[in-house]
Protein backbone atom coordinates (compact mmCIF):
# COMPACT_ATOMS: atom_id res chain seq x y z
CA UNK A 1 0.00 0.00 0.00
CA UNK A 2 1.25 3.28 -0.76
CA UNK A 3 -0.35 6.96 0.26
CA UNK A 4 -2.15 9.06 -1.90
CA UNK A 5 -4.24 11.85 -2.19
CA UNK A 6 -7.62 12.44 -4.01
CA UNK A 7 -9.38 16.06 -4.47
CA UNK A 8 -13.11 15.83 -4.91
CA UNK A 9 -15.86 18.07 -4.88
CA UNK A 10 -19.06 18.40 -2.94
CA UNK A 11 -22.36 16.94 -5.68
CA UNK A 12 -24.84 19.24 -4.52
CA UNK A 13 -22.35 22.19 -4.05
CA UNK A 14 -19.42 22.13 -6.64
CA UNK A 15 -17.65 25.17 -4.94
CA UNK A 16 -16.97 22.71 -1.69
CA UNK A 17 -14.27 21.35 -2.07
CA UNK A 18 -12.03 18.74 -0.26
CA UNK A 19 -8.70 17.09 -0.42
CA UNK A 20 -8.10 13.61 1.31
CA UNK A 21 -5.39 11.11 1.66
CA UNK A 22 -5.94 7.16 0.59
CA UNK A 23 -3.98 4.34 0.30
CA UNK A 24 -3.34 2.86 -3.29
CA UNK A 25 -4.32 -1.00 -2.77
CA UNK A 26 -1.84 -3.48 -3.54
CA UNK A 27 -2.10 -4.79 -7.34
CA UNK A 28 -4.34 -7.98 -8.13
CA UNK A 29 -3.61 -9.86 -11.32
CA UNK A 30 -4.84 -8.25 -14.30
CA UNK A 31 -4.27 -4.35 -12.97
CA UNK A 32 -2.25 -2.01 -13.54
CA UNK A 33 -1.01 1.45 -11.48
CA UNK A 34 -1.40 4.39 -13.37
CA UNK A 35 0.32 7.64 -11.46
CA UNK A 36 -1.60 10.90 -12.50
CA UNK A 37 1.20 13.11 -13.92
CA UNK A 38 -0.40 16.33 -15.73
CA UNK A 39 -3.85 17.23 -16.53
CA UNK A 40 -5.71 20.24 -18.01
CA UNK A 41 -8.84 22.16 -16.38
CA UNK A 42 -11.25 23.75 -18.84
CA UNK A 43 -15.14 24.65 -18.63
CA UNK A 44 -15.57 21.32 -20.35
CA UNK A 45 -14.07 19.76 -17.19
CA UNK A 46 -17.29 21.92 -15.02
CA UNK A 47 -19.63 20.13 -17.58
CA UNK A 48 -19.00 16.76 -16.27
CA UNK A 49 -19.70 17.31 -12.96
CA UNK A 50 -22.67 19.49 -13.12
CA UNK A 51 -24.15 16.82 -15.53
CA UNK A 52 -22.31 14.25 -12.98
CA UNK A 53 -25.47 12.51 -11.82
CA UNK A 54 -27.23 12.52 -15.08
CA UNK A 55 -24.88 11.85 -17.46
CA UNK A 56 -22.78 9.29 -15.12
CA UNK A 57 -19.55 10.98 -15.32
CA UNK A 58 -19.41 10.45 -11.22
CA UNK A 59 -19.54 6.77 -11.92
CA UNK A 60 -16.24 6.91 -13.68
CA UNK A 61 -14.39 7.33 -10.43
CA UNK A 62 -16.27 6.17 -7.62
CA UNK A 63 -15.38 7.89 -4.38
CA UNK A 64 -15.89 5.02 -2.38
CA UNK A 65 -12.70 3.67 -3.89
CA UNK A 66 -10.61 6.76 -2.17
CA UNK A 67 -12.44 6.18 1.21
CA UNK A 68 -15.27 8.64 0.63
CA UNK A 69 -18.97 9.30 0.94
CA UNK A 70 -21.61 9.21 -2.07
CA UNK A 71 -21.94 12.77 -1.66
CA UNK A 72 -18.45 13.70 -2.82
CA UNK A 73 -17.60 13.41 -6.19
CA UNK A 74 -14.27 12.97 -8.26
CA UNK A 75 -14.54 15.10 -11.70
CA UNK A 76 -12.84 13.63 -14.70
CA UNK A 77 -9.89 15.12 -16.43
CA UNK A 78 -7.97 14.48 -18.98
CA UNK A 79 -4.04 14.48 -19.07
CA UNK A 80 -1.15 12.37 -19.07
CA UNK A 81 -0.27 9.31 -16.49
CA UNK A 82 2.62 7.38 -15.97
CA UNK A 83 2.49 2.96 -15.42
CA UNK A 84 4.29 2.98 -12.05
CA UNK A 85 3.08 -0.74 -11.35
CA UNK A 86 1.78 -3.60 -13.53
CA UNK A 87 1.00 -7.33 -13.69
CA UNK A 88 -0.40 -7.18 -17.53
CA UNK A 89 1.40 -8.24 -20.48
CA UNK A 90 2.22 -5.35 -22.89
CA UNK A 91 1.25 -2.38 -20.39
CA UNK A 92 4.69 -1.89 -18.62
CA UNK A 93 6.47 0.09 -16.08
CA UNK A 94 7.66 3.45 -17.55
CA UNK A 95 4.82 4.01 -20.12
CA UNK A 96 3.18 7.27 -20.91
CA UNK A 97 -0.53 7.26 -21.92
CA UNK A 98 -3.01 9.58 -22.34
CA UNK A 99 -6.68 9.73 -21.09
CA UNK A 100 -9.68 10.26 -18.46
CA UNK A 101 -7.95 10.59 -15.01
CA UNK A 102 -9.48 10.92 -11.47
CA UNK A 103 -8.46 13.86 -9.81
CA UNK A 104 -5.86 11.92 -7.71
CA UNK A 105 -2.67 10.96 -7.07
CA UNK A 106 -3.04 7.51 -8.46
CA UNK A 107 -5.43 5.28 -10.62
CA UNK A 108 -5.57 1.58 -10.36
CA UNK A 109 -6.65 0.26 -14.36
CA UNK A 110 -7.52 -3.50 -16.00
CA UNK A 111 -6.21 -3.26 -19.39
CA UNK A 112 -7.83 -5.03 -21.89
CA UNK A 113 -7.17 -4.84 -25.64
CA UNK A 114 -3.76 -3.92 -25.00
CA UNK A 115 -1.85 -3.11 -28.39
CA UNK A 116 1.01 -0.99 -29.22
CA UNK A 117 -1.13 1.88 -29.16
CA UNK A 118 -2.31 1.69 -25.41
CA UNK A 119 -5.46 -0.02 -23.86
CA UNK A 120 -8.68 -0.02 -22.52
CA UNK A 121 -10.10 -0.08 -18.73
CA UNK A 122 -12.10 -2.78 -18.43
CA UNK A 123 -12.79 -2.32 -14.71
CA UNK A 124 -16.46 -3.44 -13.93
CA UNK A 125 -18.05 -0.36 -13.25
CA UNK A 126 -16.86 1.64 -16.35
CA UNK A 127 -18.29 -1.10 -18.83
CA UNK A 128 -22.17 0.03 -19.31
CA UNK A 129 -19.99 3.98 -19.35
CA UNK A 130 -19.45 5.41 -23.21
CA UNK A 131 -16.50 3.63 -24.89
CA UNK A 132 -14.71 6.67 -25.86
CA UNK A 133 -13.70 7.91 -22.41
CA UNK A 134 -12.03 4.57 -21.57
CA UNK A 135 -9.18 4.19 -23.26
CA UNK A 136 -5.74 4.65 -22.48
CA UNK A 137 -3.54 6.13 -25.13
CA UNK A 138 0.03 5.37 -25.39
CA UNK A 139 2.34 8.31 -26.57
CA UNK A 140 4.58 6.02 -28.81
CA UNK A 141 3.19 5.75 -32.09
CA UNK A 142 0.36 8.09 -31.36
CA UNK A 143 0.51 10.20 -34.41
CA UNK A 144 -0.78 13.43 -32.61
CA UNK A 145 1.89 13.26 -30.32
CA UNK A 146 4.59 15.48 -29.56
CA UNK A 147 6.28 15.72 -26.44
CA UNK A 148 7.10 19.58 -26.99
CA UNK A 149 3.39 20.35 -27.43
CA UNK A 150 1.57 17.75 -24.65
CA UNK A 151 0.14 20.68 -23.01
CA UNK A 152 -1.96 21.44 -25.99
CA UNK A 153 -3.09 17.42 -25.85
CA UNK A 154 -3.45 18.32 -22.02
CA UNK A 155 -5.92 20.87 -22.75
CA UNK A 156 -7.39 20.38 -26.07
CA UNK A 157 -7.88 16.67 -26.79
CA UNK A 158 -10.98 16.01 -26.47
CA UNK A 159 -12.32 19.44 -27.42
CA UNK A 160 -10.91 19.51 -30.70
CA UNK A 161 -12.29 16.05 -31.24
CA UNK A 162 -15.64 17.07 -30.57
CA UNK A 163 -14.79 20.10 -32.56
CA UNK A 164 -13.37 17.99 -35.31
CA UNK A 165 -16.69 15.84 -35.34
CA UNK A 166 -18.69 18.76 -34.41
CA UNK A 167 -17.53 20.72 -38.02
CA UNK A 168 -17.57 17.41 -39.91
CA UNK A 169 -21.31 16.48 -39.43
CA UNK A 170 -22.20 20.52 -40.18
CA UNK A 171 -20.42 20.16 -43.79
CA UNK A 172 -21.43 16.71 -43.95
CA UNK A 173 -25.10 18.14 -44.04
CA UNK A 174 -24.53 20.97 -46.10
CA UNK A 175 -24.70 23.56 -42.94
CA UNK A 176 -28.27 22.79 -42.71
CA UNK A 177 -29.15 25.17 -45.90
CA UNK A 178 -27.72 27.83 -42.87
CA UNK A 179 -25.55 30.64 -44.89
CA UNK A 180 -24.94 32.01 -41.38
CA UNK A 181 -23.39 29.50 -37.74
CA UNK A 182 -23.66 31.49 -34.88
CA UNK A 183 -21.37 30.22 -31.70
CA UNK A 184 -22.05 31.46 -28.54
CA UNK A 185 -19.57 30.69 -26.09
CA UNK A 186 -16.90 31.85 -28.80
CA UNK A 187 -14.36 32.63 -26.59
CA UNK A 188 -14.16 28.88 -25.29
CA UNK A 189 -11.71 26.04 -27.13
CA UNK A 190 -14.30 24.02 -28.18
CA UNK A 191 -15.96 26.90 -30.35
CA UNK A 192 -12.81 28.33 -31.70
CA UNK A 193 -11.62 25.41 -32.98
CA UNK A 194 -14.64 23.85 -34.26
CA UNK A 195 -14.46 27.76 -36.23
CA UNK A 196 -10.92 27.04 -37.26
CA UNK A 197 -12.19 23.42 -38.90
CA UNK A 198 -15.28 25.70 -40.33
CA UNK A 199 -13.46 28.51 -41.95
CA UNK A 200 -13.71 28.48 -45.58
CA UNK A 201 -16.20 25.65 -45.94
CA UNK A 202 -19.37 27.85 -47.19
CA UNK A 203 -21.53 29.49 -44.19
CA UNK A 204 -20.32 33.02 -42.43
CA UNK A 205 -19.32 32.07 -38.95
CA UNK A 206 -20.49 34.34 -36.12
CA UNK A 207 -19.26 34.52 -32.33
CA UNK A 208 -21.09 35.61 -29.74
CA UNK A 209 -19.54 36.09 -26.26
CA UNK A 210 -19.39 38.42 -23.02
CA UNK A 211 -18.29 42.13 -23.23
CA UNK A 212 -14.99 41.24 -21.56
CA UNK A 213 -13.86 38.22 -23.95
CA UNK A 214 -14.59 40.18 -27.29
CA UNK A 215 -11.06 41.44 -27.44
CA UNK A 216 -9.61 37.79 -27.20
CA UNK A 217 -12.12 36.20 -29.57
CA UNK A 218 -12.04 38.66 -32.23
CA UNK A 219 -8.08 38.64 -32.39
CA UNK A 220 -8.58 35.06 -33.40
CA UNK A 221 -9.29 35.35 -36.47
CA UNK A 222 -11.35 32.71 -37.21
CA UNK A 223 -15.13 34.14 -36.36
CA UNK A 224 -15.89 36.76 -39.43
CA UNK A 225 -17.81 38.62 -37.17
CA UNK A 226 -17.82 38.60 -33.02
CA UNK A 227 -20.62 40.26 -31.20
CA UNK A 228 -21.26 40.25 -27.87
CA UNK A 229 -24.36 38.19 -26.14
CA UNK A 230 -26.34 41.42 -26.40
CA UNK A 231 -25.71 42.61 -29.41
CA UNK A 232 -28.28 39.48 -31.38
CA UNK A 233 -30.10 42.14 -32.99
CA UNK A 234 -27.63 43.17 -35.22
CA UNK A 235 -27.42 39.77 -36.87
CA UNK A 236 -27.97 39.60 -40.42
CA UNK A 237 -31.40 37.88 -40.46
CA UNK A 238 -30.53 34.98 -42.97
CA UNK A 239 -30.67 31.02 -42.47
CA UNK A 240 -28.97 30.51 -39.52
CA UNK A 241 -27.85 27.56 -37.48
CA UNK A 242 -26.93 27.95 -33.94
CA UNK A 243 -24.45 26.00 -32.04
CA UNK A 244 -24.76 26.74 -28.54
CA UNK A 245 -21.68 26.24 -26.01
CA UNK A 246 -23.17 28.28 -23.24
CA UNK A 247 -26.66 26.67 -22.36
CA UNK A 248 -28.09 30.52 -21.84
CA UNK A 249 -31.17 29.84 -22.03
CA UNK A 250 -31.55 34.03 -22.55
CA UNK A 251 -29.54 33.45 -25.64
CA UNK A 252 -31.77 31.34 -26.93
CA UNK A 253 -34.67 33.52 -26.08
CA UNK A 254 -33.24 36.05 -27.99
CA UNK A 255 -31.94 34.53 -31.26
CA UNK A 256 -35.46 32.94 -31.82
CA UNK A 257 -37.19 36.26 -31.17
CA UNK A 258 -34.60 37.54 -33.48
CA UNK A 259 -34.40 35.27 -36.38
CA UNK A 260 -37.90 33.51 -36.53
CA UNK A 261 -38.35 30.79 -38.68
CA UNK A 262 -34.67 31.79 -40.16
CA UNK A 263 -33.05 29.88 -37.40
CA UNK A 264 -33.23 26.47 -39.07
CA UNK A 265 -30.97 24.54 -36.94
CA UNK A 266 -30.61 24.71 -32.90
CA UNK A 267 -27.85 22.40 -31.60
CA UNK A 268 -26.44 21.88 -27.97
CA UNK A 269 -22.96 21.15 -27.52
CA UNK A 270 -22.39 22.64 -24.11
CA UNK A 271 -23.12 24.53 -21.15
CA UNK A 272 -20.74 27.10 -19.58
CA UNK A 273 -23.01 28.86 -17.66
CA UNK A 274 -23.61 25.60 -15.58
CA UNK A 275 -27.08 25.43 -16.35
CA UNK A 276 -28.29 22.16 -18.19
CA UNK A 277 -30.86 23.51 -21.20
CA UNK A 278 -30.26 21.13 -23.82
CA UNK A 279 -34.02 20.11 -24.03
CA UNK A 280 -34.41 23.38 -25.33
CA UNK A 281 -32.46 23.11 -28.06
CA UNK A 282 -33.91 21.50 -30.89
CA UNK A 283 -31.08 18.55 -30.51
CA UNK A 284 -27.81 17.34 -28.95
CA UNK A 285 -24.58 17.14 -30.47
CA UNK A 286 -23.02 14.16 -29.71
CA UNK A 287 -19.51 13.05 -31.20
CA UNK A 288 -20.07 9.50 -31.05
CA UNK A 289 -22.51 9.24 -33.31
CA UNK A 290 -20.38 11.36 -36.50
CA UNK A 291 -17.50 9.03 -35.74
CA UNK A 292 -19.18 5.77 -36.02
CA UNK A 293 -20.72 7.26 -39.43
CA UNK A 294 -17.24 8.28 -40.37
CA UNK A 295 -15.75 4.57 -38.91
CA UNK A 296 -17.85 3.25 -41.56
CA UNK A 297 -17.31 5.92 -44.44
CA UNK A 298 -13.30 6.10 -43.84
CA UNK A 299 -12.39 3.19 -41.79
CA UNK A 300 -10.74 3.55 -38.40
CA UNK A 301 -7.10 4.10 -39.30
CA UNK A 302 -9.24 6.84 -41.75
CA UNK A 303 -10.82 8.36 -39.26
CA UNK A 304 -7.65 8.76 -36.59
CA UNK A 305 -5.16 9.79 -39.67
CA UNK A 306 -7.69 12.90 -40.54
CA UNK A 307 -8.12 13.50 -36.90
CA UNK A 308 -3.96 13.70 -36.72
CA UNK A 309 -3.72 15.68 -39.67
CA UNK A 310 -6.33 18.45 -38.68
CA UNK A 311 -4.77 18.17 -34.87
CA UNK A 312 -0.99 18.90 -36.16
CA UNK A 313 -3.35 22.39 -38.78
CA UNK A 314 -4.96 23.01 -35.71
CA UNK A 315 -1.68 22.55 -32.99
CA UNK A 316 0.18 25.15 -35.00
CA UNK A 317 -1.84 28.14 -34.80
CA UNK A 318 -3.74 27.45 -31.22
CA UNK A 319 -0.25 27.15 -29.35
CA UNK A 320 -0.33 31.14 -30.08
CA UNK A 321 -3.77 31.46 -28.82
CA UNK A 322 -3.40 29.82 -25.40
CA UNK A 323 -0.65 30.97 -22.49
CA UNK A 324 -0.33 27.88 -20.20
CA UNK A 325 -0.93 28.51 -16.58
CA UNK A 326 1.04 25.66 -15.03
CA UNK A 327 0.27 24.90 -11.31
CA UNK A 328 1.88 21.81 -8.72
CA UNK A 329 0.48 19.77 -6.55
CA UNK A 330 -2.97 19.11 -5.78
CA UNK A 331 -3.58 22.28 -4.27
CA UNK A 332 -2.94 23.87 -7.04
CA UNK A 333 -5.49 21.31 -8.49
CA UNK A 334 -8.62 22.94 -5.93
CA UNK A 335 -7.35 26.46 -7.17
CA UNK A 336 -7.82 26.04 -10.55
CA UNK A 337 -11.22 24.31 -10.51
CA UNK A 338 -12.44 26.84 -8.16
CA UNK A 339 -11.47 29.44 -10.96
CA UNK A 340 -12.85 27.56 -13.41
CA UNK A 341 -16.01 26.34 -11.74
CA UNK A 342 -16.45 30.59 -10.82
CA UNK A 343 -15.51 31.59 -15.01
CA UNK A 344 -12.42 33.73 -13.74
CA UNK A 345 -10.37 32.12 -15.85
CA UNK A 346 -9.35 34.20 -18.95
CA UNK A 347 -9.76 32.56 -22.49
CA UNK A 348 -6.12 32.89 -23.37
CA UNK A 349 -4.90 31.25 -19.84
CA UNK A 350 -4.62 27.30 -19.92
CA UNK A 351 -4.93 25.67 -16.54
CA UNK A 352 -2.55 22.49 -16.09
CA UNK A 353 -1.29 21.12 -13.06
CA UNK A 354 1.66 19.16 -12.95
CA UNK A 355 1.85 16.49 -9.35
N1 LIG B 1 -20.90 17.85 -26.45
C1 LIG B 1 -19.65 17.50 -26.26
O1 LIG B 1 -19.27 16.37 -26.53
C2 LIG B 1 -18.65 18.50 -25.74
C3 LIG B 1 -17.28 18.24 -25.87
C4 LIG B 1 -16.36 19.22 -25.45
C5 LIG B 1 -16.82 20.39 -24.86
N2 LIG B 1 -18.17 20.57 -24.71
C6 LIG B 1 -18.66 21.76 -24.03
O2 LIG B 1 -18.23 22.97 -24.61
C7 LIG B 1 -18.21 23.99 -23.59
C8 LIG B 1 -16.88 24.74 -23.67
O3 LIG B 1 -15.87 23.94 -23.09
P1 LIG B 1 -14.32 24.34 -23.14
O4 LIG B 1 -13.63 23.39 -22.26
O5 LIG B 1 -13.94 24.51 -24.57
O6 LIG B 1 -14.37 25.77 -22.42
P2 LIG B 1 -13.25 26.86 -22.09
O7 LIG B 1 -12.25 26.95 -23.18
O8 LIG B 1 -12.78 26.67 -20.70
O9 LIG B 1 -14.22 28.11 -22.19
C9 LIG B 1 -14.20 29.19 -21.40
C10 LIG B 1 -15.34 30.14 -21.83
O10 LIG B 1 -16.61 29.66 -21.37
C11 LIG B 1 -17.40 30.74 -20.86
N3 LIG B 1 -17.50 30.52 -19.40
C12 LIG B 1 -16.62 29.85 -18.64
N4 LIG B 1 -17.02 29.80 -17.36
C13 LIG B 1 -18.18 30.42 -17.29
C14 LIG B 1 -19.08 30.67 -16.24
N5 LIG B 1 -18.85 30.25 -14.98
N6 LIG B 1 -20.19 31.37 -16.53
C15 LIG B 1 -20.41 31.78 -17.80
N7 LIG B 1 -19.60 31.54 -18.84
C16 LIG B 1 -18.49 30.87 -18.59
C17 LIG B 1 -16.65 31.99 -21.26
O11 LIG B 1 -16.99 32.24 -22.61
P3 LIG B 1 -17.93 33.41 -23.22
O12 LIG B 1 -17.59 34.65 -22.48
O13 LIG B 1 -17.48 33.43 -24.65
O14 LIG B 1 -19.34 32.94 -23.04
C18 LIG B 1 -15.21 31.50 -21.20
O15 LIG B 1 -14.32 32.30 -21.93
C19 LIG B 1 -18.39 23.27 -22.25
O16 LIG B 1 -19.72 23.41 -21.78
C20 LIG B 1 -18.11 21.84 -22.61
O17 LIG B 1 -18.71 20.91 -21.78
C21 LIG B 1 -19.07 19.65 -25.13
Amino acid sequence: MAASWTFAVARAELSRTTLVEWAVPELSDGETLLRVDRVGLTANNVTYAVLGESMRYWEFFPPGRHGLGGQWGLPPLWGFAEVVGSTVAGVEVGQRVYGYLPPAGHLVVRPSRVDASGFRDASVHRAELPSPYNGYRSTVGDPAYRADQEDLLILFRPLFFTSFMLADQIVDNDCYGATSLVFSSASSKTAYAAAVELRGRGARLVGLTSPGNLAFTRSLGCYDEVLPYDGIAALDPVPTAYLDLSGAPATRAALRRHLGDRLVRDIAVGLTNQIPNADAAGEVFFAPVQMRKRRLDWGRDGLDQRFADAWRRFADVAGEWVDVQLGTGPGALERAWLDVLAGVTPPRAGRVVQF
